[in-house]
């Protein structure tokens, strides 16, 4: 079993789950705005899948999806982090930064907040050498943020997104990468 890594930035912790984050998470995967760019809205039951498999990824890896609690207030407020991305496509596998908070937060510099500590765990504390990020090409508001952190968007990289059907609006993806020698300078 691996030390599993939590993190803390000046407005959050990133926590491992607990498991009354259940409720929130399902409000969260339920809410259309926040879903606007995945293919289907959640269940209850997606949800603590979802959960498992990220409670699982930190027990094999020791870093994961964090859940977002606000430390002023103690509320769940999404989920950011890294994982391991295995799909069929030529840049796996790699690891992953991901990020989907509660829609009456967004715009506070809180995804970035949060990302920048995913990153920084990335490259200096596991020692990555990349990290990847993608997102459907249609995802602007995910896209600005990768933008924000310095990641980097190569053309030849995007891809058709392979668990969605040929012609779904959704299936045309845009892969960004950012290495830890650009990460580095990006910060001197
Ligand atoms: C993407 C998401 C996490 C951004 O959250 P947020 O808290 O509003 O982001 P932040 O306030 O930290 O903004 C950071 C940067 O992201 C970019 N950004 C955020 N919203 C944006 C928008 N609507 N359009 C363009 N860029 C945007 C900006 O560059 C911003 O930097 P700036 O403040 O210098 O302008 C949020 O919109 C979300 O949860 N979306 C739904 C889930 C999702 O689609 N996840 C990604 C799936 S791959």
């Amino acid at each position: 079993m691996q030390e599993r890594i939590a993190l803390e930035t000046p407005r959050l912790h990133l926590r491992t789950w607990h498991d009354a984050d259940l409720d929130p998470l399902e409000r969260m995967c339920a809410d259309p705005q926040v879903m606007r760019y995945f293919p289907e809205l959640l269940s209850r039951d997606e949800c603590a899948a979802l959960m498992a498999r990220c409670r699982l990824h930190f027990a094999h890896h020791g870093f994961g999806f964090w859940a977002l609690e606000r430390k002023d207030d103690g509320r769940f407020i999404g989920m950011a982090g890294l994982a391991w991305c295995k799909l069929p496509l030529p840049f796996c596998p790699a690891v992953e930064i991901g990020w989907r908070l509660v829609a009456d937060q967004w715009g506070q510099g809180l995804a970035k907040e949060a990302a920048d500590a995913a990153l920084t765990c990335a490259f200096e504390r596991l020692q990555l050498a990349e990290v990847v990020a993608f997102t459907a090409q249609l995802n602007e508001p995910s896209r600005g943020l990768m933008e924000a952190l310095g990641m980097q968007h190569e053309p030849r990289d995007d891809f058709e997104h392979p668990a969605l059907a040929e012609g779904h609006p959704l299936r045309p993806h845009v892969l960004y990468r950012l290495r830890r020698a650009d990460w580095a300078d990006g910060r001197s």
